[in-house]
């Protein structure tokens, strides 16, 4: 009897080198190892992203194949992050994944890891049901933010993006500006579980359409938090949860409103969330709140689908293999990578 094929897929679009092996859509490993060497510059500097990876992905995708139980022979498909991302850390990936591929002779699969957010409900151990289609996907990471019509597995419009930065910079640069580390979003949704949201009150852009801008918002945090520590240097220490509370919230009520927006011009209310942002508790909370008030069927994905992992590549993979959806070894990364192309 022929058995399921195994796909293992390769994520290096940024800072995370991950592996991960999937079968009938069942995830046998997923291994991801996050790059520290980031945090003291503020930010991903890209030179050492790409050295990171080279560092990483031999023992990481050794290790995603020691934890599934299998050999290396084992392996049927081979998927990898083309883009979009960071042009040498996707690079790395793809030589990988070609010279992988080449050597056990079996498919090489190129996947769009923005699409793999939005898929990432499809793992088997996602949901007791995937969302049926059509959805909406809110698609919240450091790089995007769009809300996504999924028609099919490969059928997605995107109805609105942001204009400027995404929802994660929003959250990462206005933690740098209340002091806090790279990335500063799970920083700044620690120490908002204490604070206040109403205590101070963030402007909220006036965008038509279903498209986002932050950067007022930004300036806004900036230009207040730099008047109060004017009158009080200790300003940010003594205020810190309530500053973080009042900014999550300020960034999941921009979010909210779109989103209630586009299910109120589709009709469509399966609404699920996916990318990095995604794993904000409060985020989560208000849209399990606004969907239990609107009766929209909510798909929240696990935490560790959330942020970057090589599952939801695989796990693409594995859907591109069934549709005989292979590349040749001359595919090249692609930093900037339209959603809508395959
Ligand atoms: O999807 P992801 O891992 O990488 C990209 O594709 O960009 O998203 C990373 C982003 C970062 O901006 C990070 O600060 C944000 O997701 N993030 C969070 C939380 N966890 C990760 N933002 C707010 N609250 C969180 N709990
Ligand atoms: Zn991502």
């Amino acid at each position: 009897m022929k058995h399921s094929p195994v796909i293992l897929g390769i994520e290096s679009s940024c800072d995370d080198t991950g592996a991960a092996l999937i079968q009938d859509g069942y995830v046998l490993s997923n291994v991801i190892a996050s790059q520290e060497v980031h945090r003291k510059y503020g930010g991903v500097v890209p030179e050492l992203a790409s050295r990171s990876h080279q560092k990483n992905i031999i023992p990481v995708v050794d290790s995603a194949i020691s934890l599934a139980n299998i050999t290396q022979k084992q392996i049927d498909v081979v998927a990898f992050t083309r883009g979009p991302g960071l042009l040498g850390s996707l690079l790395v990936g793809t030589s990988f994944a070609k010279s992988l591929a080449m050597s056990l002779d079996v498919p090489l699969i190129g996947i769009n890891h923005i699409q793999a957010h939005v898929l990432v409900h499809f793992i088997k151990d996602a949901h007791d049901h995937p969302p049926d289609f059509p959805f909406l996907c809110l698609t919240v990471s450091g790089g995007h933010t769009q809300i996504v019509r999924v028609d099919d597995f490969f059928e997605m419009t995107v109805l609105g993006r942001t204009i400027d930065d995404a929802a994660g910079e929003a959250f990462d640069k206005t933690a740098k500006i209340l002091g806090l580390e790279y990335p500063g979003g799970p920083l700044v949704d620690r120490y908002a579980q204490g604070g206040d949201p109403k205590k101070f009150v963030f402007s909220k852009p006036k965008v038509k359409g279903l498209d986002f801008i932050f950067s007022g918002f930004k300036t806004h945090v900036l230009y207040f938090v730099r008047d109060r520590l004017k009158i009080d240097s200790g300003f940010i220490r003594t205020q810190l949860p309530h500053l973080c509370a009042a900014v999550q919230w300020t960034i999941v009520e921009i979010l909210l409103e779109k989103v209630k927006k586009a299910v109120e011009e589709t009709g469509i209310n399966r609404v699920a969330l996916a990318g990095g942002v995604s794993a904000n508790s409060e985020l989560r909370r208000q849209f399990f709140e606004a969907s239990f008030e609107r009766g929209w069927q909510l798909y929240l994905p696990k935490i560790e689908y959330t942020t970057d992992n090589a599952a939801m590549i695989a796990m693409v993979g594995q859907l591109k293999y069934e549709r005989r959806l292979f590349d040749s070894l001359d595919i090249v990364p692609c930093a900037r990578y339209d959603m809508i192309s395959l």
